[in-house]
């Protein structure tokens, strides 16, 4: 499977981990463009690869992990993503570090509007990077990851690079509702969870 990272900053950087440790390749890119992440990708691993936004259209899937006041810019500069899988990380958090108001929406639901034409599917922001780093296998049980989204297809996906990843992944539902339990503020927020073995 082709992956991308859009923004590999410090979460970008801890998924790429992930990703190249299940044996995907991984393009990263941020905004000062691909000559500037040659050592993090050097770092990663050789299924780590620079590149330029323009070059996510080869992905399959592609992990938005940019902050919230950047999105709008980000919408501006991706190319066409019609049909691919685009798993939002991010949290509304303003650069003050305040909540955004999103007028009762959900996180999601603004991301999908910017990004129209992709099958999106919420997941791992509602860990700090620590839990995200961490192995997600604790004892004999194995760190929770949720999803959301609207596109069963897309989730499934998702979940089963999830599980490649060692998380165990909960489906929430759909965009509207599930997601906004995992975003900043929501209920399930910051929960450090692990499942174990019944
Ligand atoms: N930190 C956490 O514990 C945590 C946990 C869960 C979720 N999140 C969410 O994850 C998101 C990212 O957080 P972070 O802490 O990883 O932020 P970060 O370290 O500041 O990284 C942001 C990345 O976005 C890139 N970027 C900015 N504008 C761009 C553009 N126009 N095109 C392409 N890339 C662009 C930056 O590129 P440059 O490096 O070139 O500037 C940087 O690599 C946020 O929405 C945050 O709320 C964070």
């Amino acid at each position: 499977m082709q992956t991308a990272i859009i923004g590999t900053g410090q979460i970008g950087e801890g998924i790429a981990k992930k990703i190249v440790k299940a044996g995907h390749s991984v393009l990263l890119t941020n905004n000062k463009g691909a000559a500037s992440l040659k050592e993090k990708a050097t770092n990663l691993g050789k299924l780590a690869i620079p590149a330029d936004l323009k070059d996510i259209v080869k992905a399959d899937v592609i992990f938005l992990t940019v902050r919230w006041s950047h999105l709008k810019q980000v919408a501006k500069d991706v190319p066409n993503l019609q049909g691919k899988i685009l798993v939002d990380v991010t949290n509304p958090i303003l650069d003050d570090m305040s909540y955004d108001d999103l007028k009762g929406k959900a996180a999601s639901e603004i991301v999908q509007n910017l990004f129209p034409k992709t099958r999106l599917v919420k997941t791992l922001n509602h860990y700090f990077l620590k839990w995200i780093d961490a192995d997600p296998k604790v004892d004999d049980g194995k760190r929770v990851a949720f999803v959301s989204g609207n596109d069963i297809e897309a989730k499934n996906t998702v979940a089963n690079l999830l599980k490649e990843f060692e998380f165990k992944p909960i489906d929430l539902g759909d965009i509207a509702t599930g997601s906004k339990l995992q975003q900043a503020g929501g209920a399930l927020a910051a929960l450090n969870i692990v499942s174990y073995p019944a």
